[in-house]
């Protein structure tokens, strides 16, 4: 029976003290073996009258990283987990969490139980439990808020966002640091206090509690935390119940009987199934299922970015910030300074912001180094190309690099829709070249769609995978096809909300509906942030006919609305704001645009609005999915929550659409297309899947792919 659970605790002794080690890889989830583990080796040690105090620990990187997430919605083996944190929290003998690694949600909660808490200084503790839908359920909304005051409990369960060992000694959430063995130091911490008759419990300090009795200001402070930063979610608001009963409840049983119940309403929430599956997403979106587990990797110790523009030195902070020196390099020196400033000047904001201390700012901006030569490039492990969209330019430029730079580093280009493969033909090295399409500001978003070239060798694309990790970014494999994934899939979505817009519907009631449905920001905001004349000027230029779909923008730049940079363009915006507030004087331009298009008006509902857009993005995925050009469903969601604003909650657009109904959305996309019949038509997999019942899952087989779009799986790039 015991063979069946996952995971296991090794008990050792050393003198009078007993060693647990929660032994579960990679990362210690407390799945079944491990709460079975805790429960018998806590019962043993008590047995055991040699042992005088015990440690628990974890074994490898990890104490424990919280609950076995793949167990969620599962009949759970073994005994649960609060049965086997009582164990703990009730052992005869004192117990020290030495806290080896991250200790994260259940991890946390499961030091709190210990008597003691002491940890490395690279360990990490937190309760991230709300980036899954879902709250600490283990007792941490009853003990955090015990331990450190329920403001500062409230803000880190609503940020979800762990804390360092420094931080978490100052806060009060650990009692000290080792700076040395951790076990030798948590057994010289434990003989300190094994004489003593009692042993503090956190379930019992209630001062701090008793403290914020009748102070309003702490719960209305965290919905307005929770309203700003976690808008359209469920369980921001479910940890904030727990933390008022953690207040106002005289007996802690009861508060724990709540944090239960409101646990279980998150559990069995559709929001909670949507996160974790952007959590297993994100994972399954970095492995490439052609290409085997074991490809040795590219050792990334240095990096060049050509161009110091705002993508460049956004690039080049992202290589700062995962520890790996970078040189910048532009041909102006003017330029160059320039954008070391901006960088200089970011960096400063999150000094300002209390984002980064001053000396973490000092040891990044020390690493970066500017140059005006190309040589200067010759050793460094890759290069990443950020310079404007221009095939000519970007090609000339990696003929450059390709004589400048060593054989061996990888070439990337940071480009948002060109040909990776003509940018690779200019060099001798096709196989180390790439695309990495980092998303603006590329220091900020964490989206990075990396684009396979038909030549894109095992190693590129895995070196390329693993340093987006390390640079904490969502990474996505795109085959090298026009708009990759993202574009390619807004392009839909802009386009419905055009349609809308000559149809009848104004832009606030589109933005709007689409923020309701939880966009972050809507169609017409953000086209107004991007500058309506950007694309004008570009059709003015090239003297190209105006497409239907932009003959409203066109016609407001005609009547100098640009769009915030001139504070005026959908919206009107007030000086120095950028918050947009309605422009009744452009309504009388979309009347006219839709009379001149021969395009009748009419009342638009809110849902047609969200049907509309979102079942575009979804139509297009189906396609995306069916040539191959992205691996899975899932990974277009990481892109669209990541990149394009989606709510997280509902789990991604093919997510949505999965939960939606395929056999519904066809059904919507054949009403629409009484409307429309070139814009909709089901895409053949959609209908497929549709009428199987099924869902959106992975790609077909890439031999499948390769015979029915009629090239080989050697060269899956250019589709
Ligand atoms: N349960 C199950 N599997 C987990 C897991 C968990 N809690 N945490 C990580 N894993 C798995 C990952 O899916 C991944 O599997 P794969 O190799 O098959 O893809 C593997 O462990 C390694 O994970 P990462 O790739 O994320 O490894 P990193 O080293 O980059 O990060 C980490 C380690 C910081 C621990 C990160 O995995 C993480 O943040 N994990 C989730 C932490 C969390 O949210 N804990 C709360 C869980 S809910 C809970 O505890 C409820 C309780 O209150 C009752």
């Amino acid at each position: 029976m015991a063979n069946e659970l996952k995971g296991t605790v090794n008990y050792t002794v050393n003198g009078n003290i007993a060693i647990l080690e929660v032994d579960n890889p990679p990362v210690n989830p407390l799945s079944s073996g491990v709460r079975a583990g805790l429960t018998d080796c806590i019962a043993k040690a008590n047995n055991d009258d040699s042992i005088k105090g015990i440690i628990l620990t974890g074994a490898g990187r990890s104490f424990i990283a919280g609950a076995d997430i793949s167990e969620f919605g599962q009949k759970p083996d073994g005994p649960d987990l609060h049965t086997a944190l009582k164990e703990i929290e009730f052992s005869k003998k004192p117990v020290l969490a030495a806290i080896n690694g991250t200790a994260l949600g259940g991890g946390l909660e499961t030091a709190l139980v210990c008597n003691y808490r002491m940890g490395t200084n690279k360990a990490i503790v937190g309760l991230p439990e709300v980036n899954l839908g879902l709250l600490p359920g283990a007792g941490g909304t009853q003990r955090l808020p015990r331990l450190i005051g329920p403001s500062q409990a409230l803000k880190m369960m609503i940020a979800g966002t762990p804390i360092s060992a420094k931080k978490a000694l100052q806060q009060g959430v650990i009692d000290a640091i080792s700076e040395n063995s951790l076990i030798e130091d948590g057994i010289a911490f434990l003989q300190d206090k094994i004489t003593l008759s009692e042993h503090p419990k956190v379930r019992d300090k209630n001062e701090k509690l008793l403290e914020a009795r009748g102070a309003d200001n702490i719960l209305a402070e965290a919905k307005a935390l929770a309203a700003k930063t976690r808008r359209g979610q469920f369980a921001p608001g479910q940890i904030i119940s727990c933390v008022e009963a953690a207040i106002n409840e005289d007996d802690f049983d009861i508060g724990m009987k709540k944090e239960s119940e409101y646990f279980l309403e998150c559990l069995v929430h559709p929001q909670r199934e949507a996160m974790i599956h952007i959590f297993f997403g994100e994972r399954a979106a970095s492995k490439i299922s052609d290409i085997p587990k074991e490809t040795p990797l590219h050792q990334i110790n240095s990096a060049g970015v050509v161009g110091s523009g705002t993508m460049g030195g956004g690039i080049a902070m992202n290589f700062a910030n995962a520890g790996i020196p970078v040189l910048i390099l532009d041909q102006d020196e003017k330029n160059l300074s320039r954008g070391m400033g901006v960088i200089e000047k970011n960096y400063q904001m999150m000094v300002d912001r209390g984002r980064m201390s001053q000396d973490q700012k000092d040891t990044v901006m020390q690493i970066i180094t500017p140059t005006l030569s190309y040589e200067d490039l010759a050793d460094v492990d890759i290069v990443v190309e950020a310079v404007y969209e221009n095939l000519e330019l970007k090609q000339e430029i990696f003929k450059s690099l390709d004589t400048a730079v060593n054989d061996q580093a990888i070439l990337a280009s940071n480009t948002s829709g060109l040909d990776i493969d003509a940018i690779a033909s200019s060099t001798n090295r096709p196989n180390k070249v790439v695309g990495t399409h980092f998303f603006s500001p590329a220091n900020v978003m964490r989206l990075l769609e990396v684009v396979r070239g038909s030549k894109s060798s095992d190693e590129t694309m895995a070196t390329v995978m693993a340093l987006g990790k390390k640079m904490g970014k969502a990474s996505v494999v795109s085959l090298n096809a026009p708009g990759f994934i993202g574009n390619r899939m807004l392009y839909g979505y802009t386009y419905q909300a055009n349609m809308l817009l000559l149809e009848g519907a104004l832009p606030n009631q589109i933005d709007s509906a689409l923020e309701s449905f939880g966009m972050s920001m809507g169609p017409f905001r953000m086209m107004d942030l991007v500058g309506l004349d950007l694309g004008w000027r570009a059709r003015k230029l090239g003297g190209i006919e105006t497409p239907l779909t932009n003959k409203i923008s066109d016609a407001l730049c005609e009547q100098d609305r640009f769009g915030q940079k001139n504070s005026k363009g959908f919206y009107n915006y007030s000086e120095g704001s950028r918050a947009p507030n309605p422009a009744p004087e452009n309504e009388s331009i979309y009347k006219e645009v839709s009379e001149k298009n021969n395009i009748q008006r009419r009342e638009i509902s809110d849902q047609e609005i969200i049907d509309r857009c979102i079942f575009a993005l979804v139509n297009e995925g189906a396609k995306i999915l069916e040539e191959g050009v992205s691996q899975r469903a899932g990974d277009m969601d990481i892109v669209y929550i990541n990149g394009y604003g989606f709510p997280i909650w509902r789990g991604g657009p093919m997510f949505y659409a999965n939960q939606f109904g395929l056999g519904k959305v066809v059904e919507k996309i054949n009403e629409f297309a009484e409307l429309d019949k070139n814009f909709w038509k089901p895409a053949p997999m959609l209908e497929k899947l549709a009428s199987d019942s099924g869902l959106f899952g992975e790609a077909p087989a890439p031999e499948d792919r390769a015979k029915k779009l009629g090239f080989t799986t050697g060269n899956m790039g250019g589709v």
